[in-house]
């Protein structure tokens, strides 16, 4: 910096001389040289000066008034020394210092006011600050200028913004979690609570055999449930948490699907249940991990089962739409109320304000299904039914 400043101060004083010299001659141009670039160093060094001492300097207001003092004293030396060396008349020195000093003056006051308003500004970014760091996250810095402060105030504001949105996230993923702990803590007390009880009074030997034996034999579903709800929270958090590492391939969506509903017949008849499969399209094909997708088709249809009286029936359908394939399980049974539809894919989430239930659903099946067909870049939703229910979901097409 003193570098480019000195010869800066150099040039100048060249210039100064070269103008001088056309208007007076070679004695001029010298006399001009002379005085100018000592003062020219002079004035360099003080400033490099004074920007090493900047932490002595004070505030900036006054850092600003020292660089004009620096310049007012200059231009005062200088009148003075030219005044005297090239023999002006007193009368002129008086003029041209006082027209001079009368300048400095006015300069060093505009120079104040403009480090003032700097400062106001400076104090609103600031004061800004403080109240972020305070808590307060909707904040307005008010700047005068349009310069570097007024950017570094929208910077502010930007960042606070950021953070605000950061922090709901946060919080709301803290809440969540905090929700599902309560949720599984409670759910799996449930059936626990049940193999206690059945435990101790196997273990008293109050009961005769065969009330033993059914106790052993309700011990056992109970055990069973409470493993497969392990199971599947075990699923859900890895799914959530993005441990996802299965094989796509090429799926027979019909296959598939009929292969699945095989399988849940004997539940459904049951219940007297009709589940029926209408695949229009048989040579639908989807990109997808057979074993999840017939998760997802486990959960539904024993939903649909489980929701639908006797002599009711549920009805398959896929198809394919837009690249993609759309698979539906629709019941005619008691439909889920308006209330509950925004939250059924939520964990842990059951209808009519129901929870854990003895026969260990604990509302897991849905947000389950959700988070595999997620995983595949599909989605699921609720379809408007005139009876029933109708969830369906899409899977990327092959
Ligand atoms: N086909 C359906 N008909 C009516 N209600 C349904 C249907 N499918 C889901 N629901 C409602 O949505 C809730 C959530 O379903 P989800 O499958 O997530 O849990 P669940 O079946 O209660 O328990 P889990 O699947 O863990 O055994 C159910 O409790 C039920 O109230
Ligand atoms: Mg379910």
């Amino acid at each position: 910096m003193t570098a480019r400043g000195l010869v800066l101060a150099a040039i100048a004083a060249a210039a100064a001389a070269l103008v001088a010299g056309e208007v007076y001659g070679a004695h001029a141009a010298r006399e001009t040289f002379e005085i100018l670039l000592p003062l020219g160093a002079l004035t360099v060094g003080a400033a490099r000066l004074l920007v090493l001492q900047r932490e002595r300097a004070g505030g900036l207001r006054r850092q600003v008034l020292l660089a004009a003092a620096l310049v007012t004293g200059q231009l005062l030396v200088a009148v003075g020394l030219f005044a005297w060396l090239m023999l002006v008349s007193h009368m002129d020195v008086l003029f041209t210092v006082l027209v001079v000093a009368y300048s400095c003056l006015l300069g060093l006051w505009a120079a104040r006011a403009l480090g003032g308003s700097v400062l106001l500004d400076l104090r609103a970014v600031r004061r800004g600050l403080v109240q972020v760091g305070e808590g307060e996250r909707e904040i307005a810095i008010e700047t005068r200028g349009r310069d570097e402060l007024a950017d570094l105030a929208r910077d502010v504001e930007r960042m606070v913004e950021r953070l605000s949105v950061e922090e709901r996230a946060r919080s709301a993923a803290d809440d969540a979690r905090r929700d599902l702990l309560a949720a599984v803590s409670h759910d799996l007390r449930t059936p626990l609570t049940s193999i206690q009880v059945l435990a101790e009074a196997i273990e008293d030997g109050v009961v005769d055999d065969e009330t033993r034996r059914e106790y052993a034999a309700r011990l056992a579903v109970h055990a069973r449930a409470f493993s497969g709800l392990i199971d599947d929270l075990f699923e859900l958090s890895r799914l959530e948490a993005g441990d996802i590492h299965w094989t796509m391939e090429r799926v027979a969506v019909a296959e598939l699907v009929e292969e699945t509903v095989d399988a849940m017949r004997p539940q459904a008849e049951a219940g007297r249940v009709v589940v029926s499969t209408e695949l229009g399209q048989a040579d639908a094909w989807a990109q997808a991990n057979p074993e999840r997708i017939q998760r997802v088709l486990f959960n539904l249809l024993q939903n649909a089962i489980r929701h639908t009286p006797a002599d009711g029936s549920v009805t398959v359908r896929a198809e394919q739409r837009d690249g993609a394939v759309e698979i539906e399980v629709a019941d005619t049974g008691s439909g889920i109320s308006p209330e509950d539809r925004a939250v059924v894919f939520d964990a842990f989430v059951q209808g009519n304000g129901e929870r854990a239930r003895s026969n260990g659903s604990a509302g897991l099946g849905l947000a389950i299904a959700r988070a595999i067909v997620e995983a595949h870049g599909g989605r699921i939703w609720l379809a408007d039914a005139p009876v029933g229910t109708r969830v369906r979901f899409s899977l990327p097409g092959r």
